[in-house]
């Protein structure tokens, strides 16, 4: 069992008994994996028979699943990514993908792979949730962190108007209403949320832009618009997420929100959390991450593991604007959503 084909053998035949047919390193199916391993042997082994997927893992799409990589073509990001030759050391250079660049990431750190449950193995810290070291930083008040989870019942970690809160429309009374700092004097909408107020995944922004100013709706611009195809491509309809940002009126020119600004309207994003009770939180972008884990730490480190916003599992991942930039972000960015998505189907399951 030395020889690493065996291994790798093991490996992936492991992954399809956890449900998972995707090859996510690669883009390559475990079956097709498999098949090229067998090759390359003198003497291969009979593959094991397939076995099918069940339940929410269903719901995942397939490798390569075009639907966002479409979009992102559609973006004017394809044909730059289709002429990057892959680098010689890149997992995916078997299967070269025409439309996604390699990875910008450090090899090392996507060598491994979270199991197709979600759980992230022991020992692993790229997929672990938040080290012992690591769980104080990024929240709050380390006197809330024991024993308080988001949308425990009644519980709050807050006080007066905002604890009392107990609808999202409640939420957007109060922010309609919010003088705590300037940016209520020169919105033109409140923008406090949309979606499922009972959605099992939240998505987490920075702070309105323009059209958001304009419509009261957030992530309706064009990186809104790369939201909603992402979600689709974890088949999550828009309607059945709930988005948010940490900011609730628009920073004048889209400049960036200033410490007391986060301090003024964080509450309402904390009781909004509270009252939706999600299952997994997607921060998009560094300036939710690291709003709401209090870190300073590049979203380049914060991205690709699970972290907890008071007892809730929450993924990093690129702004879909960073993204629309810069092409290499991409697969890090499915890479993320799929992780994100896959403890949202564990936790759905349990
Ligand atoms: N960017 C964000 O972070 N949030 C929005 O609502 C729109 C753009
Ligand atoms: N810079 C950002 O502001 N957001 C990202 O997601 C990545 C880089």
């Amino acid at each position: 069992m030395s020889d690493p084909r065996d291994l790798l053998r093991r490996y992936l035949e492991q992954r399809r008994e956890l449900g998972e047919t995707e090859f996510r390193l690669d883009g390559l199916d475990v079956d097709a994996a498999l098949a090229m391993i067998a090759n390359a042997k003198a003497a291969p082994a009979p593959a094991p028979p397939p076995l099918r997927r069940s339940g929410a893992s269903d719901a995942a799409p397939p490798a390569g699943s075009g639907d966002w990589r479409a979009a992102l073509s559609g973006a004017g990001l394809g044909p730059k990514a289709a002429g990057t030759p892959p680098s010689p050391d890149a997992p995916g250079d078997a299967v070269p993908d025409p439309v996604l660049p390699a990875p910008d990431v450090p090899p090392s750190s996507r060598a491994a792979d979270p199991p197709a449950s979600g759980v992230p193995p022991a020992g692993d810290r790229r997929f672990a949730f938040a080290a012992p070291e690591d769980a104080g930083r990024g929240l709050p008040d380390d006197g809330l962190l024991d024993g308080l989870v988001v949308g425990q019942a009644g519980g709050t970690a807050l006080q007066g108007d905002v604890a009392a809160a107990n609808a999202i429309e409640d939420i957007a009374r109060l922010v309609a209403a919010c003088a705590a700092c300037g940016l209520g004097a020169t919105k033109q909408r409140d923008v406090v949320g949309e979606g499922d107020p009972n959605a099992d995944f939240v998505v987490v922004g920075e702070a309105p832009g323009e059209q958001e100013d304009l419509s009261g709706r957030p992530f309706v611009g064009a990186s809104g618009q790369l939201l909603t195809k992402i979600l689709a491509a974890i088949n999550l309809p828009r309607e059945q997420v709930y988005i948010c940002n940490v900011i609730k009126h628009r920073p004048p020119g889209n400049r960036n929100p200033t410490p007391a600004e986060v301090a003024a309207c964080s509450p309402f994003l904390l009781r909004q959390l509270e009252l939706v009770k999600p299952k997994v939180i997607l921060a998009v972008g560094t300036f939710a991450a690291q709003t709401l884990l209090r870190t300073k730490e590049p979203i380049g480190k914060l991205r690709g593991r699970v972290h907890r916003y008071f007892g809730v599992p929450l993924v990093v991942t690129y702004h879909p604007a960073a993204l629309l930039r810069n092409p290499s972000w991409k697969r890090p960015t499915w890479d993320d959503v799929q992780l994100a998505r896959r403890i949202l189907d564990r936790a759905s399951r349990a």
